[in-house]
């Protein structure tokens, strides 16, 4: 059994990735997608179903008068929106765990990964990536890898982070180096079990180095991006927050100069905003 095998044999003690979850992103791939399909596969999801309509009374989205159905949701708050919801919905009951090894409490991955997927939406335009609701869910699920990861990184803890301090190199890349495998090539390879598509993975598994990714898309290297001004905000940061620089010579085939990171920065700032926003309304609900 390698060392991949038995991290991944440790993740079958993960809860699975809601279906739910799996069907609505192989709806997202057609961006005309009908707002009917959405709400067909969703609605025999009692837990996501409350939660959404639950959001949308919530008094941050300004309802008028409550909604008791996610057709009325979906009216409130339009398609993307409820995208956006349902994603955040499913993916909570996954990320919330506390990941000792990472140094993250309870709610700190679901954290810093749901501030990554407001940003990558947002900064689809700065890096010309036609495809906003993708975005938000790779945005979301890129550190997934750290869930199956947490076990192993706790038992070679000191090592790890030895190996960062005199090596000079990232948490991620000693990581790496300790355990022959990181938290983003096991992330593609759950990406890969849970039937994502090839783009999806591509962007998990080289979040970290998106040089390395396959084909042409731009969406590994907006996560990469994302994933680092979000370590800069301190939320939901970790042991992964340690000596993480992004690849500059991408930035320049990215067309992202000086300018346009100032403006990543304002945008960081302002998905801030959004952010505390969702997390009282998820407070709210308890
Ligand atoms: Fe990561
Ligand atoms: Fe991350």
């Amino acid at each position: 059994m390698t060392r991949v095998d038995e991290i991944l044999a440790r993740a079958g003690e993960l809860p699975p990735f809601p279906a739910v979850i799996q069907r609505v992103m192989a709806l997202m791939a057609d961006p005309l997608v009908g707002a009917d399909k959405i709400i067909e596969v969703v609605k025999y999801d009692q837990a996501i179903t409350a939660r959404v309509i639950k959001m949308c009374n919530s008094t941050v989205l300004m309802g008028t008068s409550p909604v008791s159905t996610l057709r009325d949701a979906l009216v409130r708050i339009g398609n993307k929106q409820l995208l956006q919801i349902i994603m955040s919905a499913g993916g909570t009951e996954l990320l919330q765990r506390e990941l000792e090894g990472y140094g993250l409490g309870r709610g700190d991955l679901w954290k810093h990964s749901m501030l990554c997927a407001l940003l990558a939406e947002s900064l689809c335009d700065v890096v010309k990536y036609g495809a906003p609701d993708k975005a938000f869910t790779a945005g979301l699920l890129h550190d997934v890898g750290k869930l199956a990861m947490a076990g192993s990184v706790a038992d070679s803890y000191e090592d790890i982070r030895e190996a960062a301090t005199a090596g000079r190199i990232s948490f991620f890349e000693a990581e790496t180096r300790v355990l022959g495998v990181g938290h983003a090539e096991i992330g593609g390879r759950l990406g890969e079990l849970w039937n994502f598509d090839a783009e999806m993975v591509a962007a998990i598994r080289h979040h970290h180095e998106p040089a390395g990714a396959p084909g042409e898309s731009k969406l590994p290297f907006l996560i990469h991006l994302s994933d680092i001004l979000c370590l800069t905000s301190g939320i939901g940061v970790g042991s992964d927050g340690l000596q993480y620089t992004i690849d500059h010579d991408l930035c320049k085939s990215h067309g992202i100069g000086i300018r346009e990171f100032e403006l990543a920065m304002i945008r960081l700032m302002e998905v801030e905003a959004q952010f505390h926003a969702i997390v009282a309304m998820f407070d709210r609900e308890g």
